[in-house]
């Protein structure tokens, strides 16, 4: 049987015997794109390589993307949904199209899955007024050996795929896996994505469009190819179960936590134990990758999932620090997915231990409070409005007076209310709280502006020792280090790393001044600023200056001059992903 991890494996190893560069997974905060709160695909953080088309590290790339979706957040406590999740991807960047996409795709389900290719079944794009009928993908899967009767032509609302309501997009060919064949459909011209029988495995997207904030559809300057496969879905297919939770993902989770409240996985506890297995991996995830719990943003997700899990575990008969074993499971689960993630455990269970100190009071109250106001109606109804009382009071977010309405059988009644309500409270936090990712610095703590302009300084000294193919693949700074990735194909040298080091504490000393301007980008380019984000910049961009050492498009902010960056120390130096390493470096 396989196992989750092993399927990464295979898929990864797979793609790289079909020369795809494997990347590193991005983490869950988005380091580019200010309109999202979490990354929720394994194209979102590609969507700017896309754009420009061409990605840093080839045409051919393939990785494992740690991912966060939150619009179904009430939807967890079946046996599928999730918010946290992980998805395969392949991707090319004008290399190969729909036949190679398609061959490769049957090829390792069939051969490296030992998947009975009598069990696949696919949809395609049907056509509209923004793009044809897609035959072609069909005449391929039928070359492969898919048969005309499982082949399904579908609309947009199935086999059209976007990053977001702009940007990339195009249709997609969808491939299924038939989980119980024979078994009788909900009508005779069912088939895939219409009966459950068929669940979605794979999902290939023709990235061909770009589309504009008018709403038009321009062609993108290459033909691209974006999949991605769902990890936690395709693992419990594999293994016949139509349970995820079932899967060694959460299995040994839930039942630890079986053994001790003696409480069986089913019926209404079942959802409890599901709604605290997916929230809590969620927050191990979001926590480590540097998000706290606040009333704002990611902050408030994390808080929302935190207080729903704590509830859900109240529910089943626990008191304190019913987690901690949990953690402890998925931080050796993921380590070898996820190397980042190590030595972060610590951090992770004092954060949720704290939120749990402080508002479990109130959140058991709250809840007390609601039942009695819902018991005294026969209804059990409850406005947007009073579930906005709730909130306000006693911290209760709307998934947990959902949760407790349904349990009561009970209905919300107007939520816009609560819609209206809740945003106009926040909106005073939200002032406070904008700008936060503003050229991609996630916080402003006077450190972490020191350790900003230490990367500029870096990434000049970089240049400088080792040649100016050196380029930014990423960066990402906080109060305690900075994170470097750049574009190399090797490791540096003792002595390479030295002289980067003083050449930055060199020009520390220098005191040189930190000047911006604002200027066009192509006046920006002319100059020899070094600019990352290429797409993302507007029409005039901020340029920052150091001395005449450094150059860069950045949103800022920096130091005044860098006598106040103070001494700067390389932490670490080691391979990011084939041809790019990282620096870890921090400012004393
Ligand atoms: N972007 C597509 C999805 O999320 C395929 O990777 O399904």
């Amino acid at each position: 049987m396989i196992t989750s991890r092993e399927l990464i494996k295979k898929y990864l190893d797979f793609f790289r015997s079909k020369g795809h560069t494997v990347v590193p997974s991005a983490p869950l905060i988005p380091e580019d794109d200010p309109s999202a709160l979490f990354i929720n695909s394994g194209m979102h953080p590609m969507a700017r390589f896309f754009l420009e088309g061409k990605h840093p590290l080839g045409s051919r790339i393939a990785d494992v993307q740690r991912c966060l979706r939150t619009d179904d957040i009430e939807e967890v406590g079946d046996t599928t949904h999730h918010t946290f999740f992980e998805m395969l991807g392949n991707w090319s960047f004008g290399n190969y199209f729909k036949k190679e996409s398609i061959t490769f795709s049957y090829e390792f389900l069939t051969k490296h899955l030992n998947i009975d290719p009598k069990r696949l079944w696919v949809t395609v794009f049907a056509g509209d007024k923004d793009a044809p009928q897609d035959e072609e993908s069909a005449k391929y899967w039928q070359e492969v050996g898919i048969p005309k009767e499982r082949i399904f032509y579908l609309g947009k609302e199935d086999n059209w795929w976007a990053v977001g309501e702009t940007g990339p997009c195009g249709p997609d060919t969808e491939i299924f896996y038939d989980a119980a064949p024979g078994r009788l459909l909900k009508t005779a011209d069912c088939g895939p994505g219409c009966d459950d029988r068929f669940v979605e495995i794979w999902n290939n997207v023709f990235m061909v469009y770009n589309r504009t904030k008018k709403g038009e559809l321009r062609e993108l300057p290459s033909k691209n190819v974006d999949t991605g496969m769902g990890v936690e879905r395709v693992t419990a297919v594999l293994q016949g179960k139509d349970d995820n939770y079932r899967t060694k993902i959460f299995w040994p989770v839930i039942e630890d936590w079986n053994k001790k409240t003696q409480k069986e996985y089913a019926g209404q506890n079942q959802r409890f134990y599901r709604i605290m297995a997916d929230h809590f991996r969620a927050a191990f995830f979001i926590i480590s990758d540097g998000v706290t719990p606040s009333n704002v943003m990611q902050g408030y997700v994390l808080r929302r999932l935190l207080r729903r899990a704590l509830r859900a575990g109240w529910q089943l008969g626990f008191d304190k620090r019913f987690y901690l074993s949990a953690l402890e499971y998925w931080s050796e689960f993921y380590l070898s997915t996820y190397p980042e993630i190590k030595g972060k455990l610590e951090k992770v269970k004092e954060v949720i231990a704290t939120e749990e100190d402080k508002f479990s009071q109130s959140l058991r109250r709250g809840e007390k409070e609601l039942l009695k106001f819902l018991r005294k109606k026969d209804s059990r109804t409850i406005s947007g409005r009073e579930v906005f009382y709730f909130y306000e009071t006693y911290g209760l977010p709307l998934e947990i007076v959902a949760d407790v309405v349904k349990e009561e059988g009970g209905k919300i009644i107007n939520r816009q209310e609560f819609e209206t309500a809740f945003r106009h409270h926040q909106e005073k936090s939200r002032t406070a709280a904008s700008g936060v990712f503003k050229g991609g610095l996630a916080s402003h703590h006077p450190r972490a502006i020191r350790m900003h302009t230490a990367t500029h300084l870096l990434q000049a000294a970089l240049r400088q020792v080792l040649g100016s193919k050196v380029k930014q693949a990423g960066s990402k700074v906080d109060e305690e280090k900075l994170r470097f990735d750049f574009t190399f194909d090797r490791p540096l040298t003792k002595e390479e790393l030295k002289k980067v080091e003083e050449l930055v504490n060199q020009k520390i000393k220098e005191n040189l001044p930190v000047k911006w301007e604002v200027m066009g980008f192509q006046e920006a380019k002319k100059l020899g600023a070094l600019a990352f984000f290429e797409h993302k910049y507007g029409e005039k961009v901020k340029v920052y200056t150091i001395g005449d050492f450094s150059r860069e498009v950045c949103g800022g902010p920096h130091v005044k001059s860098t006598g106040e960056v103070g001494r700067f120390k390389i932490l670490k130096e080691k391979s990011s992903a084939a041809g790019i390493r990282r620096i870890y470096a921090t400012v004393e």
